[in-house]
C-alpha cells in the first residue's frame, strides 16, 4: 500500500533513508564478497561497468571514483557492448536494480564467454544477472512499484559508494550518515516541488554539472523526461558552452548540480547562462553557486550527492504530478526491460 503517499514514487523516495541503511548493513554482513571483488578489482587490467537506465548513472559515478583513485575503470552502456574485446584480464561490474535487464544480460554473457570474471550488483535475490556472476552483490532497498528508480539509485550510489572505500583502503564508517543526510533533504521537499511546478511549464531545461554532480544531472534529467515528459538534456557543465548554448534564449530553463567540489568553475558557467538570459537555478551543497533561484543545503563534504539525489527526484515528481501525469506509471515504459 502506499500508506498515505500520494503515489508509490513518494513514498519510495522516502524509504530511501531506510534502503540505504540496510543495504549498507547486508554488504557489511556478507563482507566476505566485497572482499572477494575488492581482490577481483586490484587484480584487473580494467574494471568495466555495465548497465542502464538508472542503474549506468549510478554505475558512471563508481567509475568516476575509480578513475580518479587511479584505476582503469570503463563505464560502458549495456546495450553498447558490441565488439569491446574484454579478456580474462578484465573485470566486468554490471549494477541492475531488477537483475533481468536483457540489455545488461546480453553484456555480460559475452564478456564471460571472453573470459572475464562477473560481479554483479542487483536488488532481487538470485536475479538473472546474479546467477551469471561470480560475485553478486546486493542492494537491498526492499521492491520498488514505482517505475522510476528512486530509493535503489540511491541504494546503489551508497553501496558503490562503500565498495569504493573498500577497494581505496579508507574508513567507511561515516557512511553511517547517509540516512541523516537524506532525511535531512527531503525537509526541503516543498523547495523541490516548487521548482518542478515551475519547469513543469518549461518545454526544454538543461542540467549541468561537473564531477561527481554529472551522473546526478543526467539521472535529474532522465527521471524529468521519464515521468514528467519534459525534454531534459544533461550536460558537463564545461562543455555546455561548446553548442548546447546555441539553444539557451531569455528564460531557459537550466539546473545546475553543485555537490561542492568544483563550485567555482560552476560558478563560470552560471554567469555564462546569465548572460544569455536563462533562469538559472541551483540545487547546491555548502556553497552558492549565485543563480536565479538556489536551493542550497549544508552537509559532510563527503557525502553532499546523497542530499541532492532525493531533491532531483522530488523536482521529477512534482513536475509530473502538476502536469497531470501518474509518476508511477509513466507512458511506453516498464519496469523491467526483458526486450532488445
Ligand atoms: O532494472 P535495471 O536497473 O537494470 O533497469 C535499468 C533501466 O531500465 C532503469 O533504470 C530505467 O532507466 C528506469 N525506469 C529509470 O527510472
Amino acid at each position: 500500500s502506499k500508506e498515505g503517499f500520494e503515489h508509490y514514487m513518494l513514498k519510495e523516495i522516502h524509504e530511501s533513508p531506510i534502503a540505504v541503511e540496510d543495504t549498507i548493513s547486508g554488504m557489511i554482513a556478507e563482507i566476505d564478497k566485497i572482499k572477494e571483488s575488492v581482490k577481483l578489482i586490484n587484480s584487473a587490467r580494467r574494471i568495466i561497468v555495465t548497465a542502464a537506465g538508472t542503474s549506468y548513472h549510478a554505475g558512471l559515478l563508481f567509475s568516476i571514483l575509480l578513475q580518479r583513485e587511479g584505476y582503469n575503470a570503463l563505464p560502458i552502456i549495456a546495450s553498447e557492448y558490441y565488439n569491446l574485446k574484454t579478456t580474462e584480464e578484465d573485470v566486468i561490474l554490471a549494477i541492475s536494480q531488477s537483475g533481468e535487464t536483457l540489455d545488461v544480460i546480453q553484456a555480460i554473457k559475452k564478456f564471460k564467454q571472453n573470459g572475464s570474471s562477473i560481479i554483479s550488483l542487483t536488488n532481487i535475490i538470485e536475479s538473472a544477472i546474479a546467477r551469471e556472476s561470480d560475485v553478486k552483490l546486493y542492494t537491498r532497498a526492499g521492491p520498488e512499484i514505482g517505475v522510476a528508480a528512486t530509493k535503489t539509485f540511491t541504494s546503489q550510489v551508497a553501496a558503490l559508494m562503500l565498495l569504493y572505500n573498500f577497494i581505496s583502503q579508507k574508513d567507511y564508517s561515516y557512511l553511517s550518515k547517509i540516512k541523516e543526510i537524506i532525511r535531512y533533504a527531503l525537509n526541503y521537499q516543498g523547495e523541490a516541488r516548487l521548482i518542478g511546478e515551475e519547469l513543469s511549464t518549461k518545454n526544454n531545461a538543461y542540467y549541468l554539472g561537473r564531477g561527481l554532480s554529472l551522473p546526478l544531472a543526467m539521472e535529474a534529467a532522465l527521471k524529468i523526461k521519464e515521468i514528467a515528459y519534459l525534454h531534459a538534456e544533461a550536460y558537463p557543465a564545461g562543455e555546455s558552452k561548446h553548442g548546447p548554448i546555441a539553444l539557451v534564449e531569455k528564460g531557459f530553463p537550466v539546473i545546475f548540480i553543485n555537490d561542492g567540489e568544483l563550485t567555482e568553475d560552476l560558478q563560470n558557467n552560471v554567469q555564462e547562462m546569465k548572460a544569455r538570459k536563462a533562469i538559472t537555478y541551483g540545487i547546491s551543497v555548502n556553497k552558492k553557486l549565485n543563480t536565479d533561484k538556489e536551493l542550497l543545503l549544508t552537509t559532510d563534504e563527503k557525502l553532499s550527492i546523497f542530499a541532492i539525489i532525493p531533491i532531483i527526484q522530488l523536482i521529477a515528481y512534482y513536475a509530473s504530478v502538476k502536469r497531470g501525469n501518474d509518476p508511477d506509471k509513466p507512458r511506453n515504459l516498464a519496469k523491467t526491460v526483458t526486450v532488445e
